[in-house]
């Protein structure tokens, strides 16, 4: 018996004719911090994709819960409890914090949890609680980037995935997403995060893969990933 929530297994996509993702092995391990690291243009976003459905698997296997996803459409993953945290600056401006949060459980599995999982976000975010009537465009970036992750849990998700939350953000700012990651964690909630900031990413995840051109060039425990050569070279400036 496992305790991975999510394994794929030698994946292959792409783009049209062009292959960008080159025979990807990933595990997630329930209630754990899991962290994809690389270069600029190595693939983390496009094996995001793959693992929502919104790109084709060509080859290989996406396993959810002991169960083949890679030909399920993005709302039956979404459904199965695959949830995205949206980007900040996509959250619907011109609606309240509520009605962007309400968006979140658009499931029909995170709708009959929308009482519960408003409860955990306010209990995570109390600010949030204040704001609700608040238009969320009106909200400061890192207030927004709460709406964000708060949406994200909306969904009841059972693998919470971040593609670079802290894009763009002041360093103030960063470090507040990444202090809010630090809390779901230890509230047990399985997260994968794609981060450019690989120093507070490994400080924080409990594993680790490094991808370059399409493929997991290395994988461990963050701990030693930290104590890596060619990641404190290549990654860490060190
Ligand atoms: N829609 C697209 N059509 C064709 N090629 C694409 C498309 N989107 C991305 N690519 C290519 O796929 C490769 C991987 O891109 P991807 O966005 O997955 O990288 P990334 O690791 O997320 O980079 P970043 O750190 O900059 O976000 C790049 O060479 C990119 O140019
Ligand atoms: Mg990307």
């Amino acid at each position: 018996m496992t305790d991975n929530i999510l394994e794929i297994e030698s994946l292959e996509s792409g783009y049209g004719e062009v292959q960008i993702l080159w025979g990807i092995n990933l595990h997630v391990q329930k209630s754990k911090l899991t962290t994809v690291i690389g270069s600029n243009g190595s693939g983390k976003t496009t094996l995001m994709k793959a693992i929502m459905g919104t790109l084709p698997t060509w080859n290989g296997k996406i396993i959810f819960e002991g169960i083949d996803i890679s030909r399920l459409p993005p709302y039956k993953r979404a459904e199965q409890g695959l949830i995205m945290v949206p980007e900040g600056r996509l959250l619907f401006h011109d609606m309240s914090v509520y009605e962007n949060l309400e968006m979140g459980a658009f499931t029909k599995r995170a709708r009959a949890h929308l009482k519960k999982n408003l409860e955990f976000v306010f209990s995570l975010f109390p600010r949030l609680k204040e704001r609700l009537d608040q238009k969320a465009g009106t909200m400061s970036g890192g207030e927004r980037q709460m709406v964000a992750i708060g949406r994200g849990l909306m969904g009841s998700p059972k693998l919470l995935i971040f593609d670079e939350p802290s894009l763009g953000l002041a360093p103030k700012l960063v470090l507040e997403v990444f202090e809010a990651i630090e809390k779901l964690k230890k509230e047990g909630v399985t997260m994968l995060l794609v981060e450019q900031n690989v120093h507070l990413s490994l400080a924080i995840s409990d594993y680790g893969y490094v991808m370059a051109e399409g493929k997991i060039k290395i994988e461990g425990e963050a701990r030693d990933l930290k104590e890596n050569d060619e990641v404190k070279k290549t990654y860490l400036g060190i």
